[in-house]
């Protein structure tokens, strides 16, 4: 029951405060029944990983300027592709984003495959990425754990194992959160959570809408979770 209520509590903030970004749908249009595009998901994601919002916002609307969808990505040249990451690190993420465009148009009939498992079978999509699109673009109940979504987790229910020997704990704790409905709202809910008030310095306690469930915040320990294991 308390795990509904905080799923409730979170999409209800979510609705009201989730960050506008462009591969989003807003709640308006949302509520019109539009979903947002699986090319322009997995794109971000793949973006996102390692990399900040404010970072990639500029690099997303240059990519989706100039390649509109994924048949338009997967015939790109190489070097073009390149040149447009140009900046944004991590190159192997470009180099698989094409192998994986062209995969979708060779293998899959210019469609993303829509559940986490087949998701997983493509070029630079790991258990991250796939669970995230997978709730995002095509509504499957996966649990989607970064960072972010280990320390709101770790603190609503002050687990006191330090990471990274935590995660499979906070993952079942994460998971018992996903809702059926709405699962890419929760998952991107829990994300904006973490990067604009449960922050890993001076978290912003008092106006946070999962406070009355918080467990950490109840001990005064919110700011000394998650722990690290010392490297
Ligand atoms: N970081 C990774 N994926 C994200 C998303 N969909 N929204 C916000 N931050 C993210």
């Amino acid at each position: 029951m308390r795990d509904e209520q905080i799923g409730a509590a979170l999409i209800g903030w979510y609705d009201t405060h989730a960050r506008v970004l462009p591969w989003r749908v807003g709640p308006a249009d949302r509520a019109r029944g539009m979903r947002p595009d699986p090319y322009r998901v997995w794109l971000s994601e793949i973006m996102l990983q390692q990399t900040t919002v404010a970072a990639v916002r500029d690099y997303f609307h240059r990519f989706t300027a100039r390649w509109p969808d994924v048949t338009a990505l997967a015939s790109a040249a190489d070097a073009e592709v390149m040149a447009e990451w140009a900046g944004l690190g991590y190159y192997a993420r470009a180099r698989n984003l094409l192998k994986c465009a062209r995969a979708v148009v060779a293998d899959h009939g210019g469609r993303f495959p829509k559940t986490r498992d087949r998701l997983l079978t493509l070029p630079g999509i790991g258990p991250y990425t796939a669970a995230a699109i997978a709730a995002i673009a095509f509504d499957e109940a996966a649990t989607v754990v970064d960072g972010n979504v280990e320390r709101v987790t770790a603190r609503l229910f002050a687990v006191e194992t330090p990471l990274p020997g935590a995660k499979a704990e906070l993952t079942a704790l994460a998971a018992r959160l996903t809702p059926r409905e709405r699962p890419g709202d929760h998952a991107q809910a829990m994300m904006d959570l973490g990067a604009t008030i449960c922050t890993p310095r001076n978290p912003a306690c008092g106006i946070c809408p999962l406070r009355e469930f918080c467990k950490a915040q109840a001990a005064g320990i919110a700011t000394d979770l998650p722990r690290k294991t010392p490297k």
